[in-house]
């Protein structure tokens, strides 16, 4: 077979400039991308068909934050922030202790399970950094593990100075040997800008040595409080600055003017009972925004996307169609991607079928398996 007429679709969701959503449509898949798409009556034919009575077909999710490779649990952590503690950047110590004690293969495993998890629900492209092994054996063998589930890998040797370390010389470390070890594996370059993490001038130095090493920059941000990271990732061009909780008017300006896109992960904010941040601002203030999971043990163990757009409906000021559109193209301009991330003749055919009539039933129904990838 080498054509394929997806066909009967209700909506199809494009975000083509000129017809973002197309209702009653069709679309022809060849060699794994889309060759035709539009009007169901103006359908060309091809080798095999698949009716899908009437649903929804969306591209698929593109989930540009998360870190699989971990081993262990901090369920203990959840529940205590349920009864009224608050949430501690420390806690990544608890989770840098049981990955180093896991063995290759069941890190890998842990990886491939979170991964079937979330293309089930509809993720096609996944983001996967490093960060829970904090030493230059363990940083290099979390993305060589990494990159046999995706080519979107990120080393975060700065999520946090290990137990025991200086900070000085872990960021010596860091932008020396873990990298030069790390490099091979990676596409993205990564710190943890706050409080209790890294303050600007090394989150700058540990960007600066990973672009000097054909890394690109990104960044986490203005999670749990104000501070420097979104204007650090303006200055250096990185492509996203995530979290992006805490933010002032300077900052907003700075993501509008330098189109860093801004990665919002709810799941954080639901796992640690935080503000959600304020995306309609955002939006408005025309600054791109991407929708991720950020799925780890520590922050925001979920690893459904449809969880985080019915999140941003909701709780965030976004439009269903706003949400979708930053779950799919949104990540996909965080991870520079073209070829994802939406549905035009020559993308990539990660086609999502909606076990619904039109994509605001991803936030009308939430914790329902709506979205299923075509061919599933
Ligand atoms: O994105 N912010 C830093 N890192 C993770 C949290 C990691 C953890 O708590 O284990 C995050 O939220
Ligand atoms: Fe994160």
């Amino acid at each position: 077979m080498t054509s394929l007429l997806v066909t009967n679709i209700g909506e199809l969701v494009t975000w083509d400039d000129e017809r973002p959503v197309i209702r009653d449509a069709a679309l022809v898949i060849e060699h794994g991308k889309v060759t035709w798409l539009g009007d169901r009556t103006a359908a060309p034919d091809a080798d095999a068909v698949r009716d899908v009575s009437g649903a929804a077909v969306i591209p698929g999710f593109v989930d540009s934050h998360t870190h699989l490779v971990f081993a262990g649990d901090r369920s203990v952590e959840f529940e205590a922030r349920m009864t009224g503690r608050t949430y501690e950047a420390g806690g990544i110590r608890t989770t840098v202790a049981a990955t180093r004690a896991a063995t290759d293969e069941q890190l890998a495993a842990n990886v491939a399970r979170h991964v079937a998890q979330m293309r089930a629900q509809g993720t096609t492209t996944i983001e996967i950094k490093s960060g829970y092994g904090l030493t230059v054996r363990d940083e290099a063998r979390s993305l060589a593990i990494a990159r046999q589930a995706t080519e979107e890998t990120t080393f975060l040797g700065a999520h946090v100075v290990p137990e025991g370390s200086d900070v000085v010389a872990y960021i010596d470390l860091v932008t020396g040997a873990m990298l030069e070890a790390c490099a091979p594996f990676a596409r993205w370059i990564d710190v943890f800008c706050e409080e209790g993490a890294f303050g600007a001038d090394q989150a700058r130095a540990v960007l600066e040595a990973g672009t000097a090493a054909g890394l690109q920059p990104r960044i986490h941000a203005n999670q749990l409080g104000p501070g420097p990271g979104v204007q650090v990732a303006a200055e250096v061009g990185a492509a996203a600055a995530d979290h992006c909780t805490y933010l002032d008017d300077a900052d907003v300006g700075a993501l509008a003017d330098s189109g860093v896109v801004a990665g919002l992960l709810p799941g954080v904010e639901f796992s640690t009972r935080s503000p959600y941040p304020d995306a309609r601002r955002l939006i408005d203030a025309g600054v791109t925004v991407a929708l991720a999971t950020d799925c780890n043990p520590g922050s925001s163990f979920t690893s459904s996307m449809p969880f985080c757009i019915a999140l941003a409906v909701r709780e965030m000021g976004m439009t269903p169609l706003e949400a979708l559109w930053s779950a799919t193209r949104g990540g996909a301009f965080s991870l520079r991607r073209d070829d994802v991330g939406h549905l035009a003749v020559g993308a990539k055919a990660d086609l999502v079928v909606l076990d619904a009539p039109s994509h605001v039933h991803l936030s009308y129904r939430p914790g329902v398996p709506l979205a299923v990838p075509l061919g599933t």
